[in-house]
């Protein structure tokens, strides 16, 4: 009797979605694959959400555990509570998670708790900064996951370090760079330029563009006020667009912290209106960590305002450079690069477009599962 292989796909956070968009994908293209797909509503905006599962065509998830926003403890133990009867009821031969968020740890846990295997898209990245609770998320859910899929070379001594069999790593390259790939032609037609009037015919103004969500950058009032404050001095040489979270949101709405007219404070946008902005932009600042990927992949100069990063081959090879949070620091690095020295990098290896390919072939490899004969 033939068999399908039934994999659960899990999503919560804006990030996840550039990530599981190709894995989706590429799971439909394969008959014997039964693809399912659940959103644990860690973002439920639109801006945040909805409009990702249009642009990028991710199919409509088929549950929606819908537990919003909340303290970690609270969002994780919802996630977990609400997991459990859909992968009792479903019955999946794997489950697959992506990236560094709650939903990636508690559905990861879930998963094991019910003997499901489990795989970790983007495994072994790791910041060795335990106060972000994004690494407590990566080396919890490595520390459990049978699949380890990485994105470059550091990744795999990450995990050995920790005792993980090497039989279980695979490097693949990485999955939100197919995306980027996949849409990058159609990113080219948004007019999010002229809408900025950054564009005038086919020529763009120099710009920057700048994202900031890190809790240890917007939680304290006085660390976002400092950051701002450098932001001023720049926007006031080159215009600086900056698309503010909604935890950013909810800090300068409490403080009221006032700005340079050149720092342009737009809502969250969507992807391709973003992937435009930074493959346009002169440069980026940034303390995202799939923001320091894509701007290597562009070939963009990236700042990055964070004293530690988990991606480091974006700065052996790519475009990025971790320069804190000091504004002098900042202001300096950015004029530096406004005069021209802008560093060159490279593509890292099997950043190709082509990772959710091999990520879907070691599955069918070597899932445990009677396969259609
Ligand atoms: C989460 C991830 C972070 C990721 C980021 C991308 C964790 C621990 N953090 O951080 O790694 O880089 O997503 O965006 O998983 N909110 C809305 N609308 C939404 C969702 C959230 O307004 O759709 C507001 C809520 O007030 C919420 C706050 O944003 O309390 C923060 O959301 P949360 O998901 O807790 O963390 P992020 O900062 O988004």
């Amino acid at each position: 009797m033939s068999r399908c292989l039934k994999i659960i796909n899990i999503v919560g956070a804006r990030p996840n979605l550039p990530k599981i968009a190709p894995l989706m994908r590429e799971m439909q293209r394969h008959p014997e694959i039964e693809p399912v797909l659940v959103h644990t509503g860690q973002h439920y905006d639109e801006t945040l959400s909805d409009i990702f599962f249009r642009q990028m065509g991710i199919p409509a998830p088929h549950v929606n555990l819908e537990v919003g926003s909340g303290s970690h403890a609270a969002q994780t133990a919802e996630i977990l509570k609400r997991i459990e009867p859909i992968l009792i009821e479903r019955q999946p031969d794997l489950v697959l998670v992506v990236g560094d968020v709650n939903s990636t740890i508690a559905a990861g846990l879930a998963a094991v708790k019910l003997g499901i295997p489990l795989a970790h898209v983007e495994a072994g990245l790791r910041s060795f900064d335990r106060t972000m609770p994004e690494e407590i998320n990566r080396v919890l859910t490595d520390a459990i996951a049978d699949y380890l899929f990485v994105t470059e070379e550091d990744a795999i001594e990450h995990l050995l370090k920790e005792g993980r069999p090497r039989k279980c790593i695979h490097l693949v390259g990485n999955v939100m760079i197919d995306s980027l790939h996949q849409f990058l032609p159609i990113a080219q037609k948004s007019r999010i330029g002229e809408d900025l009037g950054l564009k005038n015919g086919a020529d763009w103004e120099r710009f920057a563009v700048l994202t900031l969500h890190r809790p240890s950058n917007v939680d304290s009032t006085e660390k976002l006020a400092e950051l701002l404050g450098a932001m001023d001095a720049i926007a006031a040489q080159v215009p600086v667009v900056f698309p503010v979270h909604p935890r950013t949101q909810q800090r300068l709405t409490q403080t009221g912290i006032t700005h340079h007219r050149q720092l342009c404070l737009i809502p969250p946008i969507g992807y391709l209106d973003f992937l435009c902005l930074v493959s346009k932009a002169t440069l980026v600042l940034t303390d995202s960590g799939g923001i320091q990927e894509e701007t290597t992949a562009l070939g963009v100069p990236c700042l990055t305002l964070r004293e530690s990063t988990e991606r480091p081959i974006t700065i052996s090879e790519g475009t990025n450079l971790l320069i804190g949070t000091d504004p002098a620091r900042i202001i300096a690095a950015v004029q530096d690069l406004l005069a021209g020295n802008r560093k060159i990098g490279r593509i890292p290896p099997l950043w190709d477009g082509h990772a959710a390919e091999r990520i879907v072939e070691i599955l069918l490899r070597t899932l445990p599962v009677e396969l259609a004969s």
